[in-house]
């Protein structure tokens, strides 16, 4: 290609308005379909702006995957901000996503840094929340801590983040917590000691067909310029998200096929296209990555998804994915690296988000621990196919 050929690629049209707004963090201004557990979360938490005291609330959000849970909380946080300054309530929304932020201890480093400048180095975690606690009586403020997908903090840590109200007196702690968690996730870590720290649960469910449409037209409608996306384009999709219960399937579905009309220059998107963005789309699997990932972190991804597809455990460990790497490597005659550089291509996919990995503590193991590793959301069949697709076209 040369500069002029590149230029002219720029003065293509755009079906696009606004392709931002189909990021996965975007809060919309309008939140559809929503309203009843958006009042829930209003009636949970007007108190801290109604009375002087600032009671301290703990609230869980919980469903499936893809029914809104986390723009759910974040919508709330934004407009629960406004509100609150209106009433002269000076609120500090901080949300946390613990696949970012693996352990309290980060998430505490995390707001000690950001209120008080400090690295919190030298400091216990206890110290550090007095700190911050300290900071926002003297400032007059009060913090609303979001924690999205907290099943990946280990249940003590869920206790101890519920019980700061109760450690450092109610007077004390300027603070509100908001949980969100799938539901099966949070059935896993859930004990009748954090459920008697929980003011209340709030449940969503999948979106209908009705609502799906609506919710569709209104994302495309921000997104789009108009006459890209008909009616019947809508309700396609909206089906596929009814089908699979997921609304980030449809918001995917919808970028990816603005992406590719751009790219082919088409101006509407078509039945086709949505088919073909149908099948690539798995909610939370982050395929651009993977197209990113180098030889070894792809062989090492094949190895978990090939361990997972053997032992068919919702986890698998390092060994057995490191067995699957091994034979992988000499299908295609590449040499295996050793398993402490294995252990660091995992880390990396972790630090990608397309594993999941976390240490568990275990007692018979000489060292007490080990390393428990799934793929986020797409199924190990699904992506032994894909990379094998992908280590034919290197390797042959
Ligand atoms: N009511 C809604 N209005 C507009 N967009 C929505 C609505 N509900 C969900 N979405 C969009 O659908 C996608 C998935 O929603 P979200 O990420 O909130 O799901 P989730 O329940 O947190 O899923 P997960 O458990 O996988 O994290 C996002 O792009 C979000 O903006
Ligand atoms: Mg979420």
């Amino acid at each position: 290609m040369d500069i002029d050929k590149f230029r002219e690629e720029f003065k293509k049209k755009s079906v696009f308005r606004q392709v931002s707004s189909l990021d996965l963090s975007y809060v919309p201004d309008t939140l559809f379909c929503r309203d009843e557990a958006i009042r829930e979360l209003i009636h949970n938490f007007r108190r801290i702006i109604d009375e002087k005291e600032q009671p301290s609330l703990s609230v869980l959000i919980h469903g499936k995957g893809g029914v809104g849970k986390s723009v759910t909380s974040r919508y709330f946080g934004k407009n629960f901000k406004e509100i609150a300054l209106e009433n002269d309530v000076k609120i500090f929304i901080e949300y946390f996503n613990c696949i970012n932020f693996r352990t309290k201890s980060k998430i505490i480093r995390e707001l000690l840094g950001k209120y008080t400048h400090g690295s919190g180095r030298g400091f216990s975690d206890d110290e550090a929340i007095k700190l911050i606690l300290s900071k926002l009586i003297r400032d007059n403020g009060y913090m609303l801590l979001i924690i999205d997908e907290v099943h990946l903090l280990k249940p003590k840590e869920v206790w101890a983040i519920l019980d700061i109200a109760e450690t450092y007196g109610h007077q004390n702690a300027k603070l509100s917590i908001l949980l969100i968690s799938r539901t099966q996730d949070w059935m896993r870590i859930e004990t009748e000691r954090i459920l008697s720290r929980l003011n209340s649960k709030i449940k969503l469910e999948p979106y209908d067909m009705e609502e799906s449409n609506k919710i569709l037209e209104y994302r495309s409608g921000l997104a789009f310029k108009d006459g890209v996306v008909h009616d019947d384009i809508i309700e396609m999709i909206s089906q596929i998200v009814v089908d699979h219960n997921n609304m980030r399937h449809g918001i995917e579905i919808l970028r990816k096929c603005g992406l590719y009309a751009d790219k082919e220059g088409f101006e509407k998107l078509t039945a086709d296209m949505v088919r073909e963005a149908s099948n690539e789309v798995y909610p939370t699997f982050r395929g651009d990555v993977v197209d990113k990932l180098n030889d070894q972190e792809l062989l090492g991804l094949y190895g978990v998804a090939q361990s997972l597809l053997n032992n068919e455990e919702p986890y698998t460990i390092v060994d057995d994915a490191f067995l699957e790497y091994q034979t992988i490597c000499e299908t295609y005659d590449i040499k295996p690296h050793v398993k402490m550089s294995f252990r660091k291509y995992i880390r990396e996919l972790n630090q990608l988000k397309i594993v999941a990995s976390r240490t568990v503590r275990i007692e018979e193991d000489k060292r007490g621990r080990h390393l428990e590793i799934t793929l986020l959301d797409i199924p190990a069949k699904k992506l032994v196919d894909l990379l094998d697709t992908i280590f034919e076209k290197k390797y042959k």
